[in-house]
């Protein structure tokens, strides 16, 4: 089928005004089009004082080419897909890594214009943390591109949310990642509040490893509010049609989640075991779920070589397959529950997880933000990287990498170093000490008291 059958003229008067052409100068974002913007209460997410359900699609029309590229940059793209969007009457779409160097305004205006809203990952391949390195990787390289990522996209309205990590722990021997997870999920929850910027919410998209994805949970809810998260996110391939509620596994999922004091959506879900039917949108929907989860968004719009594609793209042709037009009905039958569909109107923190055989975090304290990115907080980040670029997961040095850590409490950032000598070869690196470094020492209080606990464990 051809996008033009179902070009409506309000997308296409969104899309003729000021196309972002590659090479033309960054312009600061501009929000034409207006939408409620999305909040949290308790555990679920609300626009304006209704309960807002995702409804959506994983977005990133050729993420198997290998090479990134950013589909909301592509105004020709995005004119080409949004109406295959409405088609599917989803309301939400999760693109994996955009160019924070372009400007976003001609799709992100028209996604607006067909009331569809973006969750947002800040990571690129380039610029993200290592799950083999979290330690280097967490440096000041790496967040300047996260928070210009922020702000190219923190002025649109329907930015939903930012996903701070995807999948960085994806296996039952990198838990040691999750101090770097939830100090980015910190870091970037400060500068948006630092910048005057709206609210958004900030989580990560866990795998689906069953061993720690709910321990996972706990410890991103854990702790002092500025390093909770704002929601927690799965990507869940349980469900294969044929299939239901109890036999899918999802009656323990919902279970296991019950009373999780923030919302909680399935970042990627749609197995494809067997032909996809999407009979989970049905329990997804109703209020055997709506208590604890708030929607959530099938895994992948386009065809990229893994069989996820709801749609087969050939140039500027789309072609639905079979389980687009299941999917579509899926959503068209499935109405949302009436009036809060179970939710709990009151947040409530966890209680950090212990150190286990599963769970390879010695403690709750956090490292500290690496003191070369304390000044994007009163500065902003100024230009991004883009996808290109040396990227950064080397680039952390003594003097760009955490050189402390930030106890949980402490409901600060702010640096503190240890006079304790030599240098922890765990891999638990939540309670690792960095080496001595003379200018922090100079710089920053010296906490000893707060890393007793940490070091007791090493
Ligand atoms: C946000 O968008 C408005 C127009 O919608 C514009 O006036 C303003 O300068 C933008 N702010 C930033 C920080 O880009
Ligand atoms: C934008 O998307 C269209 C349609 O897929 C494609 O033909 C074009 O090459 C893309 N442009 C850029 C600059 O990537
Ligand atoms: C990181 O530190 C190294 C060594 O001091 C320095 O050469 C490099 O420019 C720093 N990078 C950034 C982005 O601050
Ligand atoms: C973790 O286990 C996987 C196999 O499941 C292995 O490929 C990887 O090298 C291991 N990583 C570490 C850090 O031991
Ligand atoms: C629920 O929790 C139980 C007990 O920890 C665990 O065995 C089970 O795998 C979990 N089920 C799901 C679907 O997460
Ligand atoms: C799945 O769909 C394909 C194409 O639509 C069809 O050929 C095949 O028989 C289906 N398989 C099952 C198990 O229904």
């Amino acid at each position: 089928m051809k996008q033009s059958l179902f070009l409506t003229g309000l997308v296409a008067a969104a899309l003729s005004t000021g196309v972002a052409a590659s090479g033309s100068p960054v312009v600061k974002p501009r929000a034409t089009t207006t939408v409620t913007p999305i909040t949290v209460t308790g555990n679920a997410f609300y626009q304006g004082s209704d309960r807002f359900y995702i409804r959506g699609v994983d977005y990133q029309p050729g993420g198997g080419t290998g090479v990134e590229s950013d589909p909301i940059a592509n105004a020709t793209a995005c004119a080409r897909d949004i109406p295959y969007f409405t088609k599917l009457g989803i309301n939400t779409i999760r693109v994996y890594a955009v160019d924070n160097s372009k400007n976003h305004d001609t799709c992100m205006n028209a996604l607006a214009e067909a009331g569809i809203y973006l969750v947002l990952d800040t990571d690129t391949s380039k610029y993200s943390l290592n799950r083999d390195d979290p330690k280097e990787s967490y440096n000041s390289v790496y967040l300047q591109s996260v928070f210009a990522t922020v702000d190219a996209f923190a002025n649109y309205t329907n930015t939903l949310a930012f996903l701070s990590g995807n999948e960085v722990i994806n296996d039952v021997n990198n838990t040691n990642c999750a101090p770097y997870v939830k100090a980015v999920v910190r870091d970037m929850k400060q500068y948006i509040g630092d910048r005057g910027y709206r609210s958004i919410p900030v989580g990560y998209s866990a795998a689906d490893v069953s061993q720690n994805q709910e321990i996972l949970a706990d410890y991103l809810n854990c702790g002092t509010d500025d390093q909770r998260s704002d929601f927690y996110a799965i990507n869940d391939y349980s469900w294969c049609d044929p299939s239901s509620f109890t036999t899918s596994g999802w009656d323990t999922l919902v279970e296991n989640y019950t009373g999780y004091g923030i919302p909680l959506f399935m970042s990627e879900y749609g197995c494809i075991t067997n032909n996809r039917t999407f009979e989970e949108v049905s329990a997804l929907y109703n209020t055997e779920m709506t208590g604890v989860f708030s929607g959530g968004l099938v895994y992948e719009y386009s065809e990229e070589g893994n069989g996820y594609g709801l749609v087969t793209i050939d140039g500027d042709t789309v072609t639905p397959n079979a389980d687009f037009t299941y999917l579509s009905s899926a959503y068209a039958a499935q109405t949302n529950p009436s009036g809060d569909g179970g939710a709990s109107s009151t947040s409530a923190a966890t209680t950090c997880p212990t150190e286990s055989s599963e769970w390879d975090v010695a403690n709750d304290d956090l490292p500290a933000i690496p003191s070369a990115a304390e000044k994007y907080m009163s500065t902003g980040a100024g230009t991004g990287p883009g996808l290109d670029g040396a990227g950064s997961q080397d680039a952390g040095t003594a003097d760009n990498e955490s050189a402390g850590t930030a106890s949980a409490g402490s409901g600060t950032v702010t640096e503190t170093s240890s006079a304790s000598s030599g240098t922890s070869t765990k891999k638990s690196a939540g309670a690792a000490i960095a080496p001595v470094d003379m200018k922090a020492l100079g710089a920053f209080m010296v906490v000893v008291v707060s890393m007793l606990g940490g070091m007791a464990l090493l």
